[in-house]
């Protein structure tokens, strides 16, 4: 049985008078997930990190994480997940296994707990056989496995990464994905995280939630994210719609797809971007009235899409 390990609502930070970072947010995150916050730059994505981290104290509303109040029990939350944000926290001069020892420590895993476990992570993670090396000499892929095994050392249940491929080619971004997602599976830990890009979100992450400007735009599977599936149906209440109606939007509208009429009510299928105007226009101009126009929740795909455009 899966279980809330993160819960929002109407999370909310302000950096001064003009700048809503956080706005209004509300979402859960179930136990298992890998839950990817997508949004271009400056959508507030860091800060939400840093609000359920308790680093940031909400201007207004409220989180928990594992059941823990963040403006509270920031220490808590923060001994109890993992952690990577924009910087590794890894020291180049060092080598692997100097690196996990001095945060083993840190969380003061005992010796034996120390060893085994940074075993298990580096054999895991394919780093085992270059564990002495300094990391400083290693590439971009392999210190961010490392950083990734730091963050796992101590077994939490919930870790944060915050754009942990940044900077990594596609196939070391790949690479690290697939190992990450052995080890997420064995050890069964929830991972919350940030990225800006859309087919990273798809293809890794079991729920996605699209932010913009600070607001939570849509949440959904990456199913739903996928191109080409989506159509959108518009609702036109008004009054003396019949079959020469549909006939009308037939033969005057491309990317029209099926059409139900009720009397007072039409609903159109239209091709994923079209736009809804000279549908309402046609019917206008033919002398119908029409109340109210409904267009059904733009996919989360169209949402992102119509995004990055702006
Ligand atoms: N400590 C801060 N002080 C003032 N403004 C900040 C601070 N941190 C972030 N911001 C602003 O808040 C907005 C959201 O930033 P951020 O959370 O870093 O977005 P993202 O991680 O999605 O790129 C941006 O406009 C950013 O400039
Ligand atoms: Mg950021």
């Amino acid at each position: 049985m899966s279980e809330i390990v993160i819960e929002t609502n109407n999370l909310t930070r302000d950096f001064n008078k003009k700048l809503r970072a956080v706005d209004n947010i509300s979402f859960q995150v179930n136990s298992g997930q890998i839950f990817g916050f997508l949004g271009t730059n400056g959508s507030g994505k860091t800060t939400t990190i840093h609000l359920l981290l308790g680093i940031l104290k909400p201007t207004r509303g409220t989180a928990r994480v594992l059941g823990l109040d963040t403006r509270s029990h920031g220490a808590k939350i923060r001994s109890q997940t993992g952690v990577l944000l924009e910087h590794s926290g890894l020291y180049e001069n060092m080598t692997a296994t100097d690196n996990l020892e001095f945060y083993g420590k840190a969380h003061r895993l005992s010796p034996k707990k120390r060893r085994d476990r940074q075993k298990e992570l580096l054999v895991n993670l394919g780093l085992w056989e270059r564990r002495h090396d300094k990391v400083g000499k290693w590439s971009k892929g392999m210190k961010q496995k490392l950083a990734i095994a730091r963050t796992l050392l101590h077994q939490p249940a919930l870790i944060f990464l915050d754009e942990p491929t940044s900077g990594l080619d596609p196939m070391a971004a790949t690479a690290l994905w697939e190992t990450l997602t052995e080890l997420v599976a064995r050890e069964g830990v929830t991972i919350f995280l940030n990225t800006h890009n859309l087919p990273e979100a798809e293809k890794w992450c079991s729920t996605v939630a699209i932010v913009s400007k600070g607001k939570l735009l849509g949440v959904g599977r990456p199913e739903e994210l996928k191109s080409g599936k989506s159509s959108q149906q518009v609702e036109i209440i008004g009054k003396g719609f019949g079959p020469e109606t549909k006939q009308l939007i037939i033969h005057s509208l491309s990317g029209v797809g099926a059409i139900e009429t009720g009397p007072d009510r039409i609903l159109v299928e239209l091709a994923p971007q079209a736009e809804a105007a000279p549908l309402v226009t046609l019917l206008v101009n033919h002398g119908y009235a029409i109340e109210t126009v409904n267009k059904t929740q733009e996919s989360l795909e169209d949402l992102f899409l119509n995004l990055v455009k702006e």
